[in-house]
């Protein structure tokens, strides 16, 4: 008998008639989120879930008796309990690799319009406001040959140092558990330490998981480190930076901007200080969102799920939930 999956989200027809070919396969149809209840409702027979940021806690495992496998259409999976997954042996995949450079990309695009105030000048051209005459309100801060801090030396952090280093000519630092001696040989970065790094760098980007201890990394104390001229890159999780900490530095002049593509809250409240800030970038959690490294992300998941399934070994079980 194949294994039972739900799909709880939209993925392309490719990954589905994959997992498909495997599984008996119902699926979430919407492309609005599915609500936590109807999730719920549907998991007492599978076998396999196939989601991207569901809780998966113990209230989801106790509606999920026979659930095997969780893949997880992301690298992050800090949507994972752990302890309650392994508790229940419950195995959970990732999406690793396939989406470093797309998101290093980003990172390089959200530290570029953040420093030279593109989203800010594009508004204003837009809204007929560019004005012939002298144009020194609307300067800008160089990237090239710039001190960049990168909180993270993972492997998109390693992407973003090689485009920092060789495409702009940055000086890189960064600040990581284990100190990475090949990244550092290879291009040309050194390990400091967070204080250092922060007091250091014009542009700081954070690319940590979320995990217990890196949830507000960045917070009141941290930003107070920073160059009053520097700026904040976020890319990996809002809860690795104290918002209202940030919002307060922004405001006092703290530091000079920020790009976010992550938020505490997301979707972010319309409400939220950072959207009328003019010296903050603000991407709806776009990192990974081109259209061949989202295929790529769903293909891998579709493969981990039916890998971990029918008894292959699926090459993207996270780190803690390996036997
Ligand atoms: C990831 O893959 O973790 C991206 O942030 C999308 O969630």
């Amino acid at each position: 008998m194949k294994p039972k999956v739900y799909v709880a989200k939209p993925i392309p027809r490719e990954a589905e008639a994959y997992i498909a070919r495997h599984c008996e396969v119902r699926k979430w149809e919407s492309p609005a989120p599915i609500p936590r209840s109807v999730l719920l409702g549907e998991l007492a027979d599978v076998d396999g879930l196939l989601t991207s940021g569901t809780r998966i806690d113990r209230e989801l495992l106790d509606h999920a008796p026979r659930l095997k496998v969780v893949s997880n259409v992301s690298v992050g999976y800090n949507n994972f309990d752990i302890a309650a997954m392994k508790e229940r042996g419950v195995v959970g995949t990732n999406t690793p690799h396939v989406l470093d450079e797309t998101v290093a990309d980003l990172v390089m695009g959200m530290m570029l319009a953040a420093a030279r105030r593109i989203p800010e000048l594009d508004r204003m051209v837009k809204e007929g406001r560019w004005r012939p005459g002298d144009d020194s309100h609307l300067f800008g801060t160089d990237v090239h040959h710039a001190s960049l801090g990168i909180i993270g030396m993972g492997r998109i952090g390693e992407a973003i140092a090689r485009r920092a280093r060789f495409g702009f000519q940055m000086e890189v630092q960064y600040y990581n558990r284990s100190r990475k001696p090949e990244a550092e040989d290879k291009l040309g970065v050194r390990w400091a330490k967070l204080e250092t790094l922060l007091a250091e760098s014009d542009f700081v980007v954070v690319m940590v998981p979320l995990t217990g201890d890196t949830q507000h990394l960045i917070g009141r104390k941290e930003l107070a480190l920073m160059k009053p001229n520097a700026f904040l890159i976020n890319a990996s999780r809002g809860q690795t930076v104290d918002e209202q900490a940030l919002i307060e530095a922004l405001r006092n002049g703290t530091i000079r901007g920020a790009a976010l593509d992550v938020y505490e809250k997301e979707p972010v409240d319309p409400d939220n200080p950072l959207l009328s800030m003019d010296n903050v970038v603000t991407l709806p959690h776009i990192g990974s969102a081109t259209a061949k490294t989202r295929f790529d992300m769903a293909m891998l998941a579709a493969r981990n799920l039916v890998a971990a399934l029918t008894g292959g070994t699926a090459a993207n079980v996270v780190k803690e939930l390996l036997p």
